[in-house]
């Protein structure tokens, strides 16, 4: 068969399983989107527009090369000075993506006589570095310390527990305390993806730990970044084939991401994070995260409420499977600092219509 028949023939599978997807520009739409990740409204803040406006003036518009041959620039090392800071680590490494950053960990500490842990609800990035790993993969139960204690006395030698700090579908915050606890006590390292952590501060579990998140989300750019001790960092740089071999962040991406950061940790970013704790509380009390799952269970009944709200001129996505596990279709809200109380007020009411 053709590659073209091929595609088409493969093709004709995802429809008929109703799973069909494509890119739509939405950056005009004029729908209210509470699907995106700019948690804390920083794409449009002035600092960070102006701050990768001059780092075009001043380098460019590329870094042309990859981080070692000549693409390292000082915005990138004061870059990663900022989140080293930031996370209370010695050192941090930016990267093209916060995909590129679970890969690299991944690859680079998952040798053969390592066993990964992962929590069997973790990001796709998390598990396609587990596949790059030459180690042994055990998944335990979502957020289930006494599976995990388990399959840590099963198997011995060395280990690392790898999860997702919010979980990306449920907003769902993984048990820090209790994951650092059984670390220590295996002498496992822990390995923390905060992506979507927008609203706690830094982790400090008390026991070996890298960190990984991303600049596209809170931080209002791209690229991703790990944060860690000098030799975990150092191995790194050394090792991870997703940071020697791809070309540096843009210096204009690298600005405005640090500039994104110092407006979070200013009483600016406070009164953000503030401000998104009340619009948390007024959709979900006490949910720990701005991404809210509504479970509609089937595929169909996801897509029909979403279209619901559509009409309503409000985007929010159905998730439904692969993304989530069969049966567990949802509409997925998250929520931004820059989202308006009326526009919540709007999302609230169509809500009620296809949620009972
Ligand atoms: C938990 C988690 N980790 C990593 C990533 C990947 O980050 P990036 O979009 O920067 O590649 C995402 C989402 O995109 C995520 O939700």
């Amino acid at each position: 068969m053709r590659w073209n028949a091929w595609a088409a023939s493969q093709l004709e599978q995802v429809r008929a399983s109703n799973r069909w997807r494509e890119v739509r520009p939405c950056g005009q739409s004029s729908l209210i989107s509470f699907a995106g990740n700019d948690y804390l409204g920083l794409t449009r803040h002035p600092e960070v527009r102006r701050a990768a406006i001059e780092a075009v003036e001043r380098f460019g518009t590329g870094a042309a090369a990859s981080r070692l041959v000549t693409g390292t620039l000082s915005i990138h090392h004061d870059l990663e000075r900022a989140i080293a800071n930031w996370q209370g680590t010695q050192h941090a490494l930016v990267l093209p993506s916060g995909y590129h950053a679970n890969l690299a960990v991944m690859a680079v500490f998952g040798a053969e006589d390592v066993t990964i842990f992962s929590d069997e609800l973790n990001h796709a990035s998390i598990i396609d570095g587990c596949r790059l790993s030459k180690a042994r993969v055990v998944v335990y139960r979502h957020r289930d310390v006494d599976h995990l204690s388990d399959l840590m006395r099963i198997h011995t030698g060395r280990r690392l527990l790898v999860s997702d700090l919010v979980f990306s579908m449920d907003g769902d915050e993984a048990p820090v305390a209790e994951l650092a606890a059984v670390c220590r006590q295996h002498d496992a390292m822990l390995v923390l993806d905060e992506a979507h952590a927008v609203m706690r501060t830094p982790a400090t579990p008390n026991c070996e730990t890298l960190y990984v998140g991303t600049l596209s989300k809170t931080l209002a750019a791209q690229g991703g970044w790990i944060a860690g001790s000098q030799a975990l960092i150092e191995l790194l740089i050394n090792r991870a084939r997703p940071f020697i071999f791809t070309t540096a962040l843009s210096p204009a991406t690298a600005a405005s991401a640090l500039a994104a950061l110092r407006v979070l940790l200013s009483p600016e970013g406070v009164a953000l994070r503030v401000r998104l704790r009340g619009l948390i509380e007024s959709l979900r009390p006490a949910h720990p995260s701005p991404i809210i799952p509504y479970m509609l269970g089937d595929e169909a009944a996801a897509l029909k409420a979403a279209a619901l709200l559509r009409e309503h001129g409000l985007l929010v996505p159905a998730i439904r499977p692969p993304s989530v596990p069969i049966g567990t279709s949802r509409l997925r809200v998250a929520l931004s600092a820059a989202h308006r109380d009326d526009e919540l007020q709007r999302l609230r009411a169509v809500l009620a219509q296809c949620i009972r």
